[in-house]
């Protein structure tokens, strides 16, 4: 008797602890899901781990996270958040004006945020004046991706403008090779149009454009010039492209099924995590154009009850700009980091140039928001201006009709 007393005694002692030590819970939604994301992710996952803290992971598949976005939109209606929410630019201030995000200045302040990350990456994550968002690292949009040996044997270098994009693809093409590696879904379009775009309307044209939303760039001549040119893309793509998602892509330049990828720099995170090297196996280049579109991960936390979820708010937030994490997520990710104080010693050549041209373009105020991975607009804009770009990609609509839908668009969505 008195042993079995002592026994259930016992028990819930042991429950007890075990319920007080369940310690910081985070249940994050992201949307990194392939190859070289799901490595990335799971350095944070494991950090968060190691400091005490319980994840429950919300993957939602979909490249360019609209598929992710979707899912958040459904959780927060019916009441129920997740803890951290893989979010960035306008759509982070969105939610803020909704009223649903947790402010984690407290974390932001004691860990001084202010002093090691750059204004204009500061900037995104705040709300009003305090912090509400983390930042991951810097993701650069305007790259060409190129398997190294298939250029080498047709004797192509990498091309510096879209003409020379033009002649080399022509080439490839008489030669029985797939020029661009592309996947048909809207935001992949969207990514090859502003990169285009940078290009052919500049970076003054490109921030009337995609940021102030200038009636005069959007018509302008040089805005045909770019529907011209996706034209061409359209011709430099296989037939097998609607649909296939980016990494998919990113594996036929790894293959030497297709010569060249215009991707943001997560598709090297799919390179590395294949084994294989840039310089050798594969080229990276800015590119045809001057300045740099960047594209800021970040999460952000929304407001949840109770303690243990807090902490793992509070927990995460501080892991995700720590130095240690900000080296080993990016080292697999791509990108290169937010924090200005991380030893790049480690990191590759292609993350080497993206550093130094981040910090060129930051000079020279050439360092432009990207519009197709949402830095730039607000979703109504940027849906408007994709519904435009994706059209036209998928038919033979001329470059005209392409310009007068694009400035109603516009215009309907303001
Ligand atoms: C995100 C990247 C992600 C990519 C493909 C981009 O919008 O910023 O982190 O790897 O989409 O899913």
């Amino acid at each position: 008797m008195r042993n079995s007393v002592f026994a259930a005694t016992s028990t819930l002692a042991l429950l007890a602890a075990v319920s007080v030590s369940a310690g910081p819970q985070a249940e994050v939604l992201h949307w990194w899901t392939s190859g070289g994301e799901a490595k990335s992710v799971a350095v944070l996952q494991e950090e968060f781990a190691a400091n005490g803290g319980t994840w429950t992971d919300m993957p939602v598949a979909g490249g360019g996270g609209d598929a992710a976005m979707t899912a958040l939109r459904a959780r927060v209606l019916s009441g129920n958040a997740p803890a951290a929410v893989q979010l960035k630019g306008p759509a982070i201030q969105e939610w803020f004006d909704e009223g649903v995000l947790a402010d984690i200045s407290s974390v932001a302040e004691a860990e001084g945020w202010d002093k090691v990350l750059p204004a204009s990456i500061a900037a995104h994550m705040k709300c009003e004046g305090s912090w509400c968002a983390a930042p991951v690292n810097v993701h650069r949009v305007d790259w060409l991706w190129a398997n190294a040996e298939i250029l080498s044997a047709n004797d192509i270098e990498m091309p510096t403008s879209w003409a020379e994009f033009n002649a080399a693809a022509d080439k490839l093409q008489a030669a029985g090779v797939i020029p661009l590696a592309h996947g048909g879904q809207a935001w992949q379009d969207a990514t090859v149009f502003e990169v285009v775009a940078l290009g052919i309307l500049g970076v003054e044209g490109f921030h009337k454009a995609f940021v102030e939303l200038d009636p005069a760039t959007l018509t302008s001549d040089k805005m045909h010039a770019v529907f011209d040119q996706m034209r061409k893309m359209r011709g430099y793509v296989d037939s097998n492209f609607p649909g296939r998602d980016w990494n998919l892509a990113t594996s036929m330049v790894m293959n030497g099924e297709a010569a060249f990828q215009i991707m943001g720099d997560w598709a090297k995170g799919e390179f590395l995590a294949a084994g294989k090297v840039p310089g050798e196996d594969f080229l990276c280049a800015s590119a045809p154009g001057n300045g740099f579109l960047y594209n800021v991960d970040s999460f952000a936390m929304f407001d949840v009850d109770g303690a243990e979820k807090q902490d793992g708010q509070a927990l995460l937030a501080k892991l995700i700009v720590g130095q240690n994490f900000q080296k080993v997520f990016n080292l697999n990710k791509g990108s290169i980091p937010a924090r200005v104080d991380v030893n790049m010693a480690e990191f590759d050549s292609c993350a080497h140039l993206s550093a130094a041209e981040m910090t060129s373009s930051s000079k020279e105020g050439s360092l432009l928001p990207s519009y197709a991975h949402g830095m730039a607009l607000r979703g109504a804009q940027s849906g408007a201006i994709t519904d435009v770009v994706t059209a036209h990609f998928n038919s033979d609509m001329s470059s005209d009709e392409a310009v007068t839908m694009l400035e109603n668009a516009v215009r309907n969505s303001l």
